[in-house]
């Protein structure tokens, strides 16, 4: 297999976890990034399930994740004087994970972590600022790829192209030869995420969340040095598909107008909101994003694969990190196990992930529809309920009775032979 060349589009989660486990099958492995350098930070996200199993299976991942955790040390729903409902710790058992994961991590962070144990390596060349242009399907059956590049990157045939480069991949476009928002399923529901230059939370580790109708919901956390980092959601009833219309015309006008609608989405919602509202203005790390599922009838064609986002996003169900890292594993695995038979590789890695994929993408009853509801008399429910599981404790027990992300790992993924 030494002479397999594989190209992977997008060095975030998916990426850099397919470079590290190609490389190790004995593939030669370029990796593109759009971005001219890597950014750290970004919003949490967390390693759970079977993400845990594959973390621990790359030599020193888990210690590094554990060195930069986001600082948060637990979440309270609070009332609009700020005094909260009820507190969700981590469990403490990386295996039996609560709400609150025990390998919290900011994405920029843990894409970090896997870029530091990969860019050394002899098989692994790291290209940014770069991205596809041109992807031609050899004319042969099952081919090498042909493949030019938009920045100067000299074009080169492929054994195998894997993009990670998220949920609304241009190069699952350019591969399928379908357009950017085909197969991506708005669950209605946006975010966005920003630093904050002052310590709203003088000194306190505990994140804080805060609803108010109309599906509107701000959370607070703790970020390094004195700083913090916020979270504004809006979630619209399922059904209302219209309105998602605004934030995303917004969104095609730039971060100042994404701003200005945030802005007067949440004027006089109480609590801190007036002042995380000034802070959005001057952030420097402002991110928003539509929250969505893509879901696509086959994860390859050819010798072009999705993996991560841009196969299998899970939107709202705190899964799409651990299926990102999940699926890097399986493809590189079923790869290798096939003795550079590429084809059979594929269909194992998609066999292989159809099931957890469904599992993690389902999406518990009442989210997002709990985490921000719609009305006063929803909120209250909501809160009345948050403060009994907490104190009674059985808080961890419902999250993992409603969703596949909150329980250990059941998928029994295989142990692979690597070159190396
Ligand atoms: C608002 C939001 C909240 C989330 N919350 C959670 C959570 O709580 N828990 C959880 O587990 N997951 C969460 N996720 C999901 C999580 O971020 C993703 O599942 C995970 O980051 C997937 O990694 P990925 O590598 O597949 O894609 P991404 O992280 O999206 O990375 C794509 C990469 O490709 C690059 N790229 C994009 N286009 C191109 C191009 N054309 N050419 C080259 N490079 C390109 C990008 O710059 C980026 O580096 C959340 C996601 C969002 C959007
Ligand atoms: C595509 O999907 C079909 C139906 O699920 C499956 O039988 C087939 O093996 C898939 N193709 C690949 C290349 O995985």
């Amino acid at each position: 297999m030494s002479n397999l060349k594989v190209l992977i589009v997008g060095s975030s989660i998916a990426g850099p976890t397919a470079a590290y486990f190609f490389a190790k099958a004995g593939f030669h492995v370029t990796i593109i990034e759009r971005f001219a350098s890597l950014r750290t930070g970004g919003q949490n996200i967390d390693i759970r399930t079977a993400g845990v199993t594959v973390m621990r299976k790359i030599p020193g991942m888990e210690a590094s994740v554990r060195a930069i955790k986001a600082p948060e040390e637990g979440i309270q729903i609070v009332r609009a004087d700020g005094r909260p409902y009820g507190t969700i710790r981590p469990s403490g058992n990386p295996d039996q994970q609560s709400l609150v994961s025990e390998y919290e991590i900011f994405r920029g962070d843990l894409a970090k972590i896997l870029v530091d144990l990969t860019k050394e390596h002899e098989r692994v060349k790291y290209v940014f600022g770069e991205q596809v242009k041109v992807m031609k399907h050899s004319e042969k059956k099952y081919g090498p790829i042909a493949v030019e590049f938009a920045n100067g990157f000299p074009a080169s045939e492929y054994d195998l192209v894997v993009a990670c480069d998220g949920a609304t991949s241009r190069t699952r476009a350019l591969g399928f030869g379908c357009g950017v928002r085909d197969h991506v399923h708005s669950v209605n529901a946006w975010a966005a995420y920003f630093s904050l230059d002052q310590d709203l939370l003088e000194g306190g580790k505990m994140g804080q969340g805060y609803s108010v109708p109309g599906g509107r919901m701000v959370t607070l956390g703790p970020g390094f040095s004195g700083q913090n980092r916020v979270m504004l959601m809006g979630i619209h009833p399922r059904n209302e598909h219209e309105a998602m219309v605004p934030f995303r015309e917004a969104m095609k006008s730039g971060d100042d107008a994404t701003k200005q609608y945030i802005t007067q989405h949440f004027a006089g919602a109480g609590w801190k909101t007036d002042e995380i509202l000034k802070g959005m203005i001057d952030s420097q790390d402002f991110y928003a994003s539509e929250l969505v599922q893509v879901k696509i009838p086959n994860l390859s064609k050819g010798r072009f694969v999705l993996v991560g986002d841009a196969g299998y996003a899970a939107g709202p169900t705190g899964g799409g990190t651990s299926l990102a890292i999940a699926g890097a594993y399986v493809l590189a695995g079923e790869v290798a196990r096939n003795k550079g038979d590429i084809k059979a590789g594929l269909v194992a890695y998609e066999e292989r992930m159809t099931p957890i994929i469904a599992d993690l993408q389902k999406i518990p009853p009442g989210v997002p529809g709990l985490m921000a509801p719609q009305t006063a008399w929803g909120i209250w429910v909501r809160n009345t309920l948050f403060a009994i599981f907490t104190r009674i404790g059985i808080i961890d027990f419902a999250g993992r009775f409603f969703s596949s992300s909150f329980a250990g790992d059941t998928y029994g993924l295989p142990e692979y032979e690597w070159v190396e």
